[in-house]
């Protein structure tokens, strides 16, 4: 078995083109060869996407996948070809917010019903019904970096037949895979760290065949497919997604250690600090504790004029690329979650929500310490 660093780089290759580098074919149309394979961008079948998928199966230890034009189409199409009238689902609470619409706006429509849980094992597996299809993970959490066991719950709900799902986006293949976990299916949103440079949307889903092929037959339908041209830049980013996400996490823990010792933060959100409550959790089952933090700015310290004092770290809403990026959920992400749910879970207008890049860990705590006004 390949490390992660070599899976990143090689898997995907495609042996006996004369290039290094996968040929991009850009048609939407292919002759015709024979009935039963016929590439095409919205049957998620052209040599380009095969190659993201094939990488992303690696990286992930899954058979086989699907990805698409952005994180939301993954995750509506998984949900919408698993899910049935009359099912319901066990969401946990903290949840990436268009997650959290998707359930709340469109699924009474559909006639699915759902639970928000607290977000952990024992109450995801408490909120399990007779109806239940599926339970709804993502771990560490969008923003407040709650870690689920993910092994406890997949114990109990794989003999009752419940799909365990979980979206993987913030912990990245690099420090977490699921489906050793017992995991049945896992998502992406790409846009993040898999493309890693703020420049590309994309979506992906891994799980079993038989499970890969029910969100296939959706899939077509919905077509939220992907074009060639971007799965090229797909593949040249993942190459390098190790080193990316192992520099992000090692300053990550960095940034953390110095925020929770300053006095204008009232609190560090962070699964790599001991003292974050989720901490043994994520040591047991991350290889890495991620690029992501969140911190509590204490009262008096108004959030905005604190973005608006940040040299290096820019300002922006999306996560996860090789330059830092500081956002406030409850304006941004988090927005559409109602209020009273947002406060409650503690995403409140001081929270801001901090994506490590891989610049120099020095530089990014002296930019947060000069912003903080010391
Ligand atoms: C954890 C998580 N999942 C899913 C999504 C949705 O992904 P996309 O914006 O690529 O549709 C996001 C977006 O921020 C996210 O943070």
């Amino acid at each position: 078995m390949k490390s992660i660093e070599t899976i990143s780089v090689h898997a995907g290759a495609r042996i006996g083109t004369a290039g290094v580098v996968n040929a991009l074919e850009l048609s939407s149309a292919f002759r015709y060869i024979d009935e039963d394979s016929q590439p095409y961008p919205r049957y998620f079948n052209t040599p380009n996407q095969d190659i993201i998928v094939e990488k992303i199966c690696a990286l992930e230890s899954a058979p086989d996948g699907l990805i698409f034009a952005s994180g939301m189409a993954a995750i509506t199409t998984t949900l919408l070809s698993l899910l049935h009238r009359g099912d319901h689902i066990v969401f946990q609470n903290a949840l990436y917010g268009g997650t959290h619409s998707l359930a709340s706006i469109e699924f009474e429509k559909a006639g699915i019903s759902y639970t928000f849980s607290p977000c952990d094992a024992r109450s995801l597996i408490e909120a399990i019904q007779p109806n239940t299809k599926a339970v709804y993970i993502e771990t560490p959490s969008n923003p407040l970096l709650d870690t689920v066991d993910l092994e406890s719950v997949a114990k109990i709900t794989g003999p009752q037949r419940i799909l365990t799902i979980v979206d993987n986006t913030f912990a990245t293949p690099i420090n977490q895979n699921p489906v050793k976990l017992g995991v049945d299916v896992v998502i992406h949103s790409g846009t993040k760290y898999l493309g890693g440079h703020s420049d590309l949307c994309f979506g992906a889903v891994v799980s079993s065949a038989a499970i890969v092929e029910r969100i296939r037959q959706k899939a077509v339908l919905f077509g939220g497919s992907i074009n060639a041209l971007s799965c090229h830049t797909i593949e040249r980013s993942i190459k390098t997604l190790a080193i990316r996400v192992q520099r992000q996490s090692e300053n990550a823990i960095q940034i953390a250690e110095s925020l929770d010792r300053h006095p204008k933060i009232e609190r560090v959100f962070y699964p790599g600090l001991s003292s974050h409550p989720g901490h043994e959790i994520a040591r047991q089952q991350m290889s890495g504790f991620g690029g992501m933090l969140s911190f509590r700015l204490a009262s008096g310290i108004s959030p905005k004029s604190f973005l608006k004092r940040l040299e290096l770290i820019v300002p922006a809403m999306s996560l996860g690329g090789v330059e830092s990026t500081a956002t406030i959920p409850a304006y941004t992400s988090h927005k559409a979650m109602p209020e009273s749910h947002r406060v409650k879970l503690g995403i409140t207008e001081r929270l801001v929500r901090l994506s490590v890049g891989i610049e120099s860990s020095s530089d990014l705590v002296d930019d947060l310490v000069r912003a903080l006004g010391d």
